[in-house]
């Protein structure tokens, strides 16, 4: 099993308001990575969005600050050359010692004009399954001769190896038809939000469906919010704690931003918290409980991962268990402030999951079998 942790630039106890917002910068960022490398967390996912930093040199900046953690980098494909995009890889596999997994993000209809791609939704899954088949020919030492729809290289070949063979790891999120074939087509782990154990099984399904059709095997990853606590009281009070710092006004935001989105996996998160509340407005962080032990405001206030596990550590183990046993072995987990909250799911969580830590240069692990674990304590 493997848990990573979160690192974006964007963070604060609350920090979708002024007051709960704390300025991130490079000392902070810094701080928080030289956490998840101490804590015993296999890495962290350094998502685009959310802040004005960029995620390559963001991660590249903490290649000297850590020796253990990896660096899952987001990547909108098509915005740079495949041949630039392998050299960027390479190079920061080489200077981390094979530390580099890729995050692969084709991006939503508003987000991708911007850097000069105006593509329909299925149109940018067309290209980024042109992309990645040919950023993998050049990772894997060929010559690249190719012209397809959106690309054209001529004598494109990469110099510098990656230390992971064939290359780095490909991560992939993305809910919709075509994002669903183009994983299973490249990618080695498959992501998806923290959508409940049966739904996000029936995706897992599929995609090992679709892997199987070109003779491939998928791993499977869930990015979920967390609020551990000592007890279960502690941890949902400290959703209501949060759930009482959202303001109606930004409710209202963000849901309006929310419904005119092209994402189906955005789409899949707001019809999860929609069937729980009907035509509602929820009164109690509780009233958004949309599977046990599984909160849904995160999703009132920001985009993308909605959801957080609940409870004291024994029940957020116990659920992120029932996750594996319907096929996820990656956790990219999280909670508010960053800082603070990687020590404190590091100190009552990580001892109870059977965390594997591996890198290029040495491969241990922590913690027990979760069953083992959860219900040890009285
Ligand atoms: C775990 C996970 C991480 C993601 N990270 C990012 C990100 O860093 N930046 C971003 O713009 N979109 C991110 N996305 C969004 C998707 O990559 C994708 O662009 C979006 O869901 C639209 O695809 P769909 O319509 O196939 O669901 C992420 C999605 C998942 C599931």
């Amino acid at each position: 099993m493997e848990v990573y942790w979160y690192l974006i630039p964007h963070d604060g106890y609350y920090p979708w308001k002024r007051q709960g917002t704390r300025a991130v910068d490079f000392a902070y960022v810094s701080q928080v990575a030289r956490a998840v490398d101490h804590l015993g967390y296999t890495g962290a996912l350094l998502a685009t969005g959310g802040g004005a930093h960029d995620a390559w040199v963001m991660g590249a900046s903490l290649i000297p600050q850590t020796t253990r953690m990896k660096f899952i980098i987001a990547v909108h494909p098509g915005i740079v050359a495949p041949l630039m995009l392998a050299q960027k890889a390479a190079t920061f596999d080489q200077f981390s010692n094979g530390r580099l997994i890729i995050n692969i993000v084709t991006g939503e209809g508003k987000q991708m004009p911007p850097y000069g791609i105006e593509l329909d939704h299925d149109e940018r899954y067309a290209l980024t399954d042109e992309y990645w088949g040919v950023y993998r020919r050049l990772m894997a030492g060929e010559t690249v001769d190719f012209e397809g729809r959106y690309l054209k290289l001529r004598d494109a070949k990469l110099s510098l190896p990656p230390i992971q063979k064939p290359y780095p790891p490909l991560f992939f999120g993305g809910s919709s038809d075509p994002a669903l074939t183009v994983a299973a087509r490249h990618t080695d782990t498959y992501l998806t939000w923290g959508e409940p154990p049966p739904l996000a099984g029936e995706k897992i399904a599929e995609v090992r469906r679709r892997a199987e059709a070109f003779g491939r095997k998928v791993r499977f990853g869930l990015r979920i919010n967390l609020i551990v606590r000592e007890t279960k009281e502690e941890a949902w009070a400290a959703a209501q704690w949060l759930f009482d710092r959202i303001d109606r006004d930004v409710i209202e935001t963000t849901s309006t931003r929310r419904t005119q989105t092209d994402s189906i996996g955005q789409q899949r998160m707001n019809q999860v918290i929609g069937d729980r509340l009907g035509n509602k407005a929820p009164r109690h962080a509780r009233d958004l409980e949309i599977y046990p032990d599984i909160w849904a405001g995160f999703g009132l206030i920001r985009n993308g991962p909605g959801t957080a596990i609940v409870g004291d550590p024994e029940t957020v183990a116990a659920r992120l268990k029932e996750y594996a046993d319907v096929g996820f072995d990656t956790f990219i987990v999280s909670g508010q402030p960053l800082l603070e909250e990687a020590y404190r799911v590091a100190d009552l969580l990580l001892p109870l999951l059977p965390i594997e830590r591996t890198t290029a240069t040495e491969k241990f692990v922590r913690g027990g079998p979760f069953l083992a674990a959860v219900g040890a304590r009285p």
